[in-house]
């Protein structure tokens, strides 16, 4: 697709964090904005740590629309945030900017966009049990999207046991309605799942390149009967730990929705389009299988 053109009344958007370069987000936005011909273009923004402030500054001055905001950033931004997204108080972190008469609206996609995935997949979590492994900014996105959708129970596994039992103490009175423990992150713990998930969820970054043959789940304990697995590491996209599960006969969903579904999030935030999925999509596939 040929590059739209940028001219005097084209919008701005773009990625703050350090680094930036790996994003996919440039190219699957742009892909969106020229489907669907609107005049935004989103470019990346690297930012230093000590220049967070200025830089949020600068957007307002520049008459950015809005941003996504990345690694290390997620934290420190939200104090200067005028209003926060019920998400992105819940997981204290804020990865989409939307700035309307200089005000900052702070919002965490990774939630919804972690639910949009699983529900595209024709899988609805409600009322399931389902098993987190790792407690994380990921962790804490996709715990509070299932709670809020009302699954049954979340169990979160976690190499370091009590930033799981952080998590838990942190959102289990908010949601009373789900059971939400935790447990250490153990070959014995995951053993001891078999017949009590339903869905197990990786949202640790073990697998992730470049360490692609790594998998959070042991080669030799067994993958829990008729439980479905999700990653959220997306590159590579076939992780060791989804190719464990469908050796075993369990269905898989691959991160790629998570990101695709955060993205259209903020493009419609921006915008007030709809956003092009499906290209969307596509421009980060491409990338993914070096297309
Ligand atoms: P993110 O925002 O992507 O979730 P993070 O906040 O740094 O990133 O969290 C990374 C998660 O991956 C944590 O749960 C981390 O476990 P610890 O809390 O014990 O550090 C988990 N993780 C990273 N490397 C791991 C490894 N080799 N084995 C097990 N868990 C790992």
């Amino acid at each position: 697709m040929e590059r739209p053109l940028i001219t005097g009344t084209t919008s701005l958007v773009g990625l703050i964090g350090w680094p930036v370069s790996h994003s996919l987000s440039p190219v699957m936005h742009n892909a969106g904005f020229a489907a669907t011909g609107c005049d935004f273009a989103y470019v990346p923004l690297p930012v230093r740590p000590e220049h967070v402030e200025q830089a949020l500054k600068g957007l307002v001055a520049l008459n950015f629309k809005g941003a996504n905001v990345t690694i290390p950033h997620k934290q420190a931004v939200m104090r200067y945030m005028d209003e926060l997204s019920d998400a992105a108080r819940f997981t204290g972190a804020v990865n989409t900017i939307h700035i309307q008469d200089g005000r900052f609206c702070g919002y965490n996609s990774d939630a919804i966009g972690f639910l949009h995935s699983l529900l595209e997949a024709d899988f609805d979590p409600k009322g399931m049990r389902v098993a987190v492994l790792g407690a994380g900014g990921a962790a804490r996105a996709v715990v509070y999207a299932l709670a809020r959708h009302g699954v049954h129970s979340v169990i979160v596994l976690n190499r370091t046991a009590e930033r799981a039992a952080f998590l838990v103490d942190d959102l289990a009175v908010a949601f009373p309605n789900s059971a939400l423990s935790f447990e250490p992150l153990t070959p014995a713990a995951l053993a001891g799942l078999d017949g009590r998930v339903d869905l197990v969820v990786n949202t640790t970054s073990v697998g992730m390149y470049p360490n692609v043959n790594a998998s959070p789940w042991p080669e030799d304990v067994p993958i829990p009967a008729n439980a479905a697995f999700c990653d959220l590491v997306y590159n590579p996209l076939d992780t060791v730990f989804l190719q464990q599960a469908r050796a075993a006969g369990a269905r898989t969903i691959d991160g790629l929705g998570m990101l695709v579904h955060q993205g259209a999030f903020a493009f419609e935030k921006w915008t007030g389009c709809p956003a092009p999925v499906e290209v969307m999509r596509q421009a980060c596939l491409k990338i993914l299988t070096g297309g």
